[in-house]
């Protein structure tokens, strides 16, 4: 079977799901940030305050590059990996691309704490402009998060109550067996 890779918002279970998907799926998790953070030897705010976001997504593109080749596994990306297009060819060149989506407030609640979305802190600590922030943003990126195969809404859902939608669809669709 293809790789899955969850690709989606800041905030939307990405990398919870992707863990437990992996597990009841039996594949390989691979999780970009992760690898990215392990590669380069720094956090990503670290990335992002010392070299910028285009050394950050330049990083990023090359890890995109070495995982997208390997086969069975569970991939999940970062909010803005998709961004780039190159990226998300290579990643369905092996993958089925599930998108995970979140209301704004959702994604508030589980990414106001600062200091570990740099793409969030600019917009400081209030709640009315980190939202709106959040909104722009979500606007902003919207096209490229529906170029997935399906999506999952995982506002009220937890990471396992996740999986099992993601499962049902891709049974659905003939792309598991059993
Ligand atoms: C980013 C999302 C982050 C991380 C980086 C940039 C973005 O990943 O890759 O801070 O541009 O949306 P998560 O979606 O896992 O938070």
């Amino acid at each position: 079977m293809k790789n899955v890779i969850l690709i989606g918002f800041m905030g939307t279970g990405k990398t919870s799901t992707g863990k437990a998907l992996a597990q009841r799926l039996g594949k390989a998790f691979i999780d970009l940030d992760a690898r990215i953070e392990e590669e380069y030897g720094e956090t990503i705010p670290q990335m992002f305050a010392s070299k910028g976001e285009a050394y950050f997504r330049s990083c990023e593109k090359a890890v995109v590059r070495q995982v997208s080749g390997r086969a069975n596994a569970v991939i999940s990306t970062g909010g803005g990996t998709v961004k780039d297009p190159e990226n998300l060819a290579m990643l369905r060149q092996h993958g089925i691309i599930v998108c995970l989506s979140a209301s704004p407030e959702a994604i508030y609640e589980r990414t106001c704490r600062q200091g570990t979305r740099p793409i969030l802190d600019a917009a400081g600590t209030d709640k009315t402009s980190r939202l709106r922030r959040i909104e722009e943003l979500m606007e902003e990126r919207a096209p490229m998060y529906r170029q997935a195969d399906f999506s999952v809404d995982t506002s009220d859902a937890s990471p396992l109550l996740a999986v099992e939608r993601i499962v049902r669809i891709l049974k659905g669709r003939g792309e598991l067996h059993g």
